[in-house]
């Protein structure tokens, strides 16, 4: 099912943290690869993710269920601060693993679950609503060259829908 426009700017961020997640997952197995990735989460987390789930609390938990809004925050918690730990300095295998099979499985319950339930229960007005709050602070995803091709993206959505 074509995902609601209200929160296609979430899931343009959720491209960029599955591949994020996939390097931290492939760092736990490979020494050598270690600095980059923390570099990358560190921009990420900087630049995108933590927004991210400011935005998603704010916005995103108005519209949940009392269990999808507690495995948000908790989830969300967790990452957090494995994120914290990995950027403070941890060298930790585990902690990679942990992160990267953490977002990329929490990732994917937003993408199949989540939002689904968000699109089967709120009203179109809430929808247009989230719409409005969703596609305007977007703009500031541009510059940060997580996703080069963002801008160029939704401008074609725009035109074709
Ligand atoms: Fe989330
Ligand atoms: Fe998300």
């Amino acid at each position: 099912m074509k995902r609601h426009p209200a929160l296609q700017p979430f899931s343009r961020d959720h491209n960029v943290g599955l591949i994020l997640a996939r390097s931290m997952v492939q760092a736990a197995d490979n020494f050598g690869q270690r600095p980059d990735v923390i570099q990358s989460l560190t921009d990420a987390w900087r630049l995108e993710l933590d927004d991210h789930f400011q935005k998603e609390e704010l916005l995103l938990l108005p519209l949940c269920s009392k269990e999808s809004s507690e495995r948000m925050q908790s989830e969300h918690a967790e990452l957090r601060s494995l994120f914290e730990d990995l950027i403070a300095g941890s060298k930790e295998a585990d902690v990679f693993r942990l992160a990267g099979e953490g977002l990329d499985s929490h990732i994917r319950w937003e993408e199949r679950e989540l939002f689904c339930q968000i699109e089967a229960s709120a009203s179109p007005e809430q929808l247009d609503e989230l719409a409005k709050r969703t596609w305007i602070p977007e703009e500031t995803r541009w510059e940060s060259g997580l996703a080069p091709r963002r801008e160029e993206l939704m401008k074609r959505i725009v035109r074709t829908e």
